[in-house]
């Protein structure tokens, strides 16, 4: 095990109805605020009505900002950003997934900064300052809610940066599973889908001496997938919701990760193909991940054959090693199948035209990876095997 701090800022309010008192869990940290939300979920299923209300009651001034689409862009963050200074607004409200949250913490960073706020996605430099962010949680996926993380598009560079700060992380996040009544089964599938690579972005380590947090790890991977397959089969179940929230939120609050080295190739690779396909990432991970570990496996056997046995529930003798974890990786594409997840870039209309230039997007100028450290040629052979 290797040496860390941890510490997770973020409140978690988690439960029915809990979204209804979110005016008095603003009003200690401001008066007037950027509720900021995407495409109108939260006005069909009535969420926005409610939220309403309970700013009201406290005398909290909103000023709006709707229209955050999946994969957020820069320009809308450029315009919450004008409205943030305009209005001299110091809290932000996100109500919605990851998009909505990626696009608040973009904006509570950039109000301060005094030029572009992509230049801190190019450049990772810090931020001055950031505006307090609080979230109130409509998709359990990305894991925005309690990460310090952004994950921002530029449009016009055809371009999808995340970006770190400790800062960024809310002070408060909703989770109420009752919200998550509403989804469709696509975006089901997706967060189910971005949640396990959160965890096994962290899990396959060659860190040594890692038995509490792998043990960790394979409980919530194995328990997001009996509850995704409730969910499969019924999206109404309110119970399978709350262990799909409450699992997706430990996947990245960080302490999964903590002392060992993490991987994070797939993400790498997964956001080239949004960045210029515009495909939900839950969805380009489904893709992406069986091929990583099939071209990884043989660097650390040992870590895929405990995957295999300990999530995927794998049996067999001592001398069927390759055997073992080649079944684990082949449930694990079985199960996005099962999901009606893509497992394949041709399925969501990925062709080789963009391959290469991906593949130097991806880890052209860096290595990416970490139980095996991958080069762009790789990339290049990873996109390859799953076209
Ligand atoms: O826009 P609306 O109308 O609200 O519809 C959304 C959207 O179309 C819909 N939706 C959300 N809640 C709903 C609902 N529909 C019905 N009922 C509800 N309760 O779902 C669609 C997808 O929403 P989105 O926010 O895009 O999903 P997700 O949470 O998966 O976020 C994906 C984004 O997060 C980034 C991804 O790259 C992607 O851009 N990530 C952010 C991370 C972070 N900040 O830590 C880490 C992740 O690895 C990921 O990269
Ligand atoms: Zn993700």
């Amino acid at each position: 095990m290797i040496n860390f701090n941890y510490q997770n800022k973020t409140k978690i309010i988690f439960g029915k109805g809990q979204h209804k008192g979110i005016g008095a869990l603003i009003k200690p940290y401001s008066n007037k605020i950027l509720l900021h939300y995407g495409g109108g979920s939260i006005k069909k299923s009535g969420i926005y009505d409610e939220v309403i209300a309970s700013l009201k009651a406290e005398n909290i001034e909103i000023i709006e900002l709707a229209g955050v689409k999946p994969n957020p862009r820069l320009t809308l963050v450029r315009e919450g950003i004008e409205l943030c200074r305009k209005n001299d607004i110091n809290f932000i409200l996100a109500v919605g997934g990851g998009s909505v949250i990626d696009s608040s913490k973009a904006i509570s960073m950039g109000v301060s900064y005094p030029s572009d706020v992509w230049q801190l996605f190019e450049t990772g430099k810090k931020p001055v300052s950031a505006l307090n962010i609080g979230t109130i949680l409509t998709i359990p996926a990305a894991g925005s809610e309690s990460s310090g993380n952004s994950v921002i598009t530029n449009e016009e560079k055809q371009l999808k940066i995340g970006y770190g700060s400790e800062l960024l992380k809310p002070v408060f996040s909703v989770i109420n599973p009752e919200i998550c009544l509403t989804l469709p089964h696509n975006q089901m599938a997706n967060g189910v889908s971005d949640m396990m690579s959160h965890i096994m972005e962290r899990y396959f380590t060659n860190t040594l001496h890692t038995d509490v947090i792998d043990g960790l790890c394979e409980s919530v991977l194995r328990t997001i997938m009996k509850n995704g397959r409730t969910l499969n089969k019924n999206l109404g179940n309110y119970d399978a919701w709350a262990e799909i929230c409450l699992g997706g939120n430990i996947a990245h609050n960080g302490l999964l990760g903590v002392g060992r080295d993490q991987d994070w190739a797939c993400h790498a690779m997964e956001h080239e193909l949004s960045a210029i396909y515009d495909i939900p990432h839950g969805a380009g991970l489904a893709i992406l991940t069986p091929f990583w570990m099939r071209y990884v496996c043989h660097d650390n056997m040992n870590m895929f054959l405990q995957f295999a046995v300990n999530v995927m529930g794998v049996e067999g003798g001592f001398r069927d090693q390759e055997e073992i974890v080649m079944e684990g990786i082949n449930r694990l594409e079985a199960f996005y199948k099962e999901l009606s997840l893509p497992t394949t870039l041709v399925e969501v209309k990925i062709d080789k035209t963009n391959l290469e230039i991906m593949a130097k997007k991806a880890a052209g100028n860096r290595e990416i990876g970490g139980l095996k450290i991958l080069k762009w040629q790789d990339v290049l052979n990873i996109y390859q095997l799953a076209l």
